[in-house]
């Protein structure tokens, strides 16, 4: 396969590379997609259920979403992708990687600086005082949970209409347009800013490799799209 080959080749010369990975990169550990198949919970759009209205609204209903996929992620382990992506940081000196996943599952195979722009599904945060912090526990014992002081809980994600994280926006755009190669893994490329980052890149002069079992938003701006899983394709890379 030359797009292999051709993708392969970049990477092996390539000395800063960045990698933006979505929900794609964890459906081969059994962890379901937001969009296409499988993806949704309850005839359920995460556009219907990851916004402060929605919480705002039924807290429970939110939170009844949450632990589902709390529980599926404590019993599912990091695959192939995710630890040839630990390989490839180890290989890297500029090596960033980004990602939309609130799984962890990057954190467990390894890997060392992680940006998450969309935040940490086992973080809560309360609605009252601002506290936050971790519980790893799943299910939750009760629905919605508290806060010591006694305010709601909210799990400490970003969702649709809401800023990301502080300044970690700007830290992945410079990631993004100061690498030779950015790697795109397992995202629809439909939820920004985050997509945002690929022609970013891409007018920095990157190489744009996307590694989707489907074709995306982005793929008719990408300089190479392989088409398969990522935890059989990406160790192919290496
Ligand atoms: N390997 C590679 N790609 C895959 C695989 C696989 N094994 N399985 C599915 N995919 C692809 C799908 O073809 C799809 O393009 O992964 C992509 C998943 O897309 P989405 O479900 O839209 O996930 P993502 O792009 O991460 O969503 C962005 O939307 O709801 C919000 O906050 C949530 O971070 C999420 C954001």
């Amino acid at each position: 396969m030359a797009e292999l080959e051709q993708a392969r080749a970049w990477i092996a010369a390539a000395t800063s590379l960045a990698v933006l990975t979505g929900a794609g990169i964890s459906a081969e550990s059994g962890i379901p997609t937001f969009r296409g198949a499988g993806g949704l919970w309850r005839d359920y759009k995460p556009e219907e259920l990851a916004t402060p209205e929605a919480f705002a609204r039924d807290p429970r209903l939110v939170w009844e979403w949450y632990n589902w996929r709390r529980e599926l992620i404590a019993k599912a382990a990091p695959n192939a992708a995710h630890r040839a992506l630990v390989e490839l940081e180890k290989r890297k000196p500029g090596f960033t990687l980004i990602t939309q996943n609130v799984d962890g599952l990057h954190d467990r195979a390894g890997s060392g600086k992680i940006l998450k722009l969309h935040g940490d599904i086992w973080r809560m945060r309360c609605t009252a005082c601002g506290a936050n912090w971790s519980d790893r526990r799943a299910p939750l014992p009760k629905l919605p949970p508290h806060c010591a002081c006694g305010g709601l809980a909210r799990p400490g994600v970003v969702w649709f209409g809401e800023p990301l994280p502080d300044g970690m926006m700007k830290e992945a755009e410079h990631a993004a347009s100061s690498a030779q190669v950015v790697l795109v893994i397992g995202t629809s490329a439909v939820v920004h800013p985050a997509a945002s980052l690929i022609p970013c890149a891409r007018q920095a002069g990157a190489k744009i490799i996307e590694i989707n079992t489907e074709e995306t938003a982005a793929s008719a701006r990408v300089d190479c799209a392989l088409r398969g899983p990522a935890g059989e394709l990406l160790p192919l890379l290496l």
